[in-house]
């Protein structure tokens, strides 16, 4: 079985162009001079024709639409199993609305992440009769789709913006913020769309695999209060930047990773230029800069 993972939306919340965005990248991308991504989603599997969708973003509906593989099969026959979020951000989980009409699939998130949900009334929308909510433990694995074995892990994170409280903890360590393992008989292979920093936990657990596609937020924990655009970090945000002495391309120097991928690219990363001295820096350094439409093989 060939491992396959499919990247619906390489960029984070917002996506590229975001709706009230004004900034350089947001424009160029307005104006068709760069690519335009969607946001946060991947689609794996690894018989090519049951697909499992990592994260439900708002762009689902056309990036389902996109995809052939992704088709129905049927009048209401879907090659889809299962859908997995990874946290209840709004970007991984507003897809849910848009999946509604009565389709059948799994529904598979921690504890923490399903009460959430449930909190949510709009999200009974999913009926239960034919959406299967199914709790996952941490460290435990089960089938996400034929052939494909997952396990979720706690990673650095934070609670969802809506519900973040007056003092915020943004690398918490709990069921809220998660990372997948998936494994086929020949593929070990990563998703951590959002990451505060990076353990030794984590390292350990990284060190050697295949594949691991990464939060690739920002390119620099400032840019978009450089850009003017707010008082946020990605620190405050839950998320590492790629570059600096903490950054994720220095943290998996020496990890033996066979390809690395930024997927969750926020619209001011300069990464998203394709000329831009960021983007080479990292390619560099053994990144791909994940773009909606591109397939990953094992
Ligand atoms: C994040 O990744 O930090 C969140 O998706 C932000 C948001 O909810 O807009
Ligand atoms: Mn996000
Ligand atoms: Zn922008």
């Amino acid at each position: 079985m060939t491992f396959r993972a499919h990247i619906l939306g390489a960029a984070a919340g917002g996506g590229l162009p975001q709706w009230n965005c004004g900034c350089a990248n947001c424009n160029l991308a307005r104006s068709g001079k760069i690519p335009s991504q969607t946001q946060s989603s991947i689609a794996v599997s690894a018989d090519g024709t049951s697909w499992a969708v990592l994260n439900a973003s708002p762009d689902i509906r056309q990036q389902l639409a996109d995809v052939p593989a992704l088709h129905p099969t049927g009048l209401r026959a879907l090659p889809l199993s299962s859908v997995l979020v990874t946290n209840g951000d709004i970007d991984h989980v507003a897809g849910l609305l848009t999946l509604r009409e009565m389709q059948p699939f799994m529904l598979f998130a921690t504890q923490g992440i399903h009460e959430v949900l449930a909190a949510n009334p709009i999200f009974d929308a999913l009926n239960a009769k034919v959406v299967t909510r199914e709790t996952i433990a941490l460290e435990t694995p089960f089938t996400l789709a034929p052939g494909l074995t997952a396990t979720l892990f706690a990673v650095p994170g934070k609670v969802p913006l809506y519900l973040e409280g007056a003092e915020v903890k943004t690398d918490m360590m709990g069921d809220q913020t998660v990372g997948v393992e998936l494994l086929t008989d020949e593929t070990r292979a990563y998703y951590i769309p959002g990451c505060a920093l990076m353990n030794d936990d984590l390292r350990q657990r990284l060190k050697g695999a295949d594949m691991v596609f990464f939060d690739g937020t920002l390119w620099q924990d400032d840019e978009m209060v450089r850009a003017g655009l707010g008082q946020k970090t990605g620190k405050r945000m839950g998320h590492m930047s790629m570059s600096g002495p903490d950054g994720s391309i220095a943290a998996f120097v020496g990890m033996d990773i066979g390809r690395k991928i930024y997927v969750h690219m926020n619209n001011t990363n300069p990464v998203l230029r394709p000329d831009s001295a960021e983007k080479a820096e990292a390619e560099a350094a053994g990144w791909i800069i994940g773009q909606d439409g591109m397939e990953i093989t094992s």
